[in-house]
């Protein structure tokens, strides 16, 4: 079903492909472990083109398609590229699509993989827009709370920190909102998801609004924090202001309750102490972690036969 297609909002996944593309993800996961050699994207090339950092999401699609079989050809840095003698997306896009079959792209700009997808004649994947999505992330973010807490429904969830500007919870709020979940945000007034994703949930959706982790701490089963988009504010004292609005450390670990999880797409800044690190409720490197065999089953998916 994801066959050839593009992956530019998570609303471009059913739940039938989510529960397919979980399958497959275990399945690459144990192969992993295994050690075994898979070689199904042996002659397939997947294009990397990052106009913003990254670290894990770039490393965890190229290791992904090296798993594979496959090869990749990378642009990390776009000022040794033609865009910085003023090439222009689309131009970038048409080219890379005529050397690779899949391109993997981050891009500053809110709907700029929506625009790629216009010009490219190969699948698109969007690994981050500005503010817009992160639908990749999304995928091994639900993943890792099935695998630590054996189901999603039933679940309730704290999305925690910077609402507004961060992508990874957009995308996030819009998947769990078709699950059986409760959904609760907590961040300052100033960094609430904004309106035009609230007004993209299913009608009669709940979301809690909340200022206030004490609100949650105790009953919720996962925290997923974020960072705040420091690169976002165009005003840095704001940054400044609201840097450190939240804070876990291990006091505040000691207020959840038992079997609860804290995730974070990371990096982290100071949203989590170190020391929370050594808690059994962490588990954002592990979800880092799953995004290989993830990234794995969906390449798998778009690209194979
Ligand atoms: C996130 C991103 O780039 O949106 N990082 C990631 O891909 N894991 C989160 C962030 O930068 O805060």
């Amino acid at each position: 079903m994801l066959k050839n297609r593009s992956l530019v909002s998570i609303e471009d996944v059913s739940s039938e492909d989510l529960e397919e593309i979980f399958r497959v993800a275990d399945s690459m996961d144990a192969s992993i472990r295994s050690g075994k050699k898979i070689s199904i994207m042996d002659n397939k090339i997947m294009a990397t083109l990052f106009y913003e950092a990254s670290t894990r999401t770039r490393l965890s699609f190229e290791s992904a398609m090296n798993r594979l079989g496959g090869s990749v050809i990378t642009v990390a840095d776009t000022s040794s590229s033609s865009v910085s003698k003023g090439e222009t997306l689309a131009d970038t896009i048409r080219m890379a699509a005529s050397y690779s079959d899949l391109i993997v792209i981050r891009h500053p700009l809110e709907g700029a993989a929506r625009l790629a997808s216009k010009f490219s004649s190969r699948p698109i994947i969007n690994a981050g827009d500005g503010s817009g999505q992160h639908p990749t992330q999304t995928i091994m973010d639900l993943y890792t709370i099935k695998k630590e807490l054996g189901k999603i429904d039933g679940k309730k969830i704290a999305l925690v920190g910077d609402l507004r500007y961060g992508r990874t919870v957009h995308s996030l709020i819009l998947a769990l909102a078709r699950f059986d979940v409760e959904i609760v945000t907590v961040s300052p007034p100033e960094l609430r998801v904004p309106e035009h994703f609230v007004a993209r949930l299913p009608a009669g959706r709940k979301v809690k609004v909340k200022d206030s982790l004490d609100a949650v701490v105790s009953d919720a089963d996962v925290f997923y924090v974020t960072r705040i988009q420091k690169e976002r504010f165009t005003d840095q004292n704001e940054y400044k202001r609201l840097i450190g609005s939240y804070s876990i450390d291990k006091e505040t670990v000691s207020k959840m309750k038992k079997g609860s999880i804290i995730m974070h797409p990371l990096p982290r800044i100071d949203e989590i102490k170190a020391e929370v690190d050594f808690t059994e409720n962490a588990k954002y490197f592990k979800q880092a972690a799953n995004g290989v065999p993830v990234r794995m089953a969906l390449i798998s998916l778009i690209l194979g036969e």
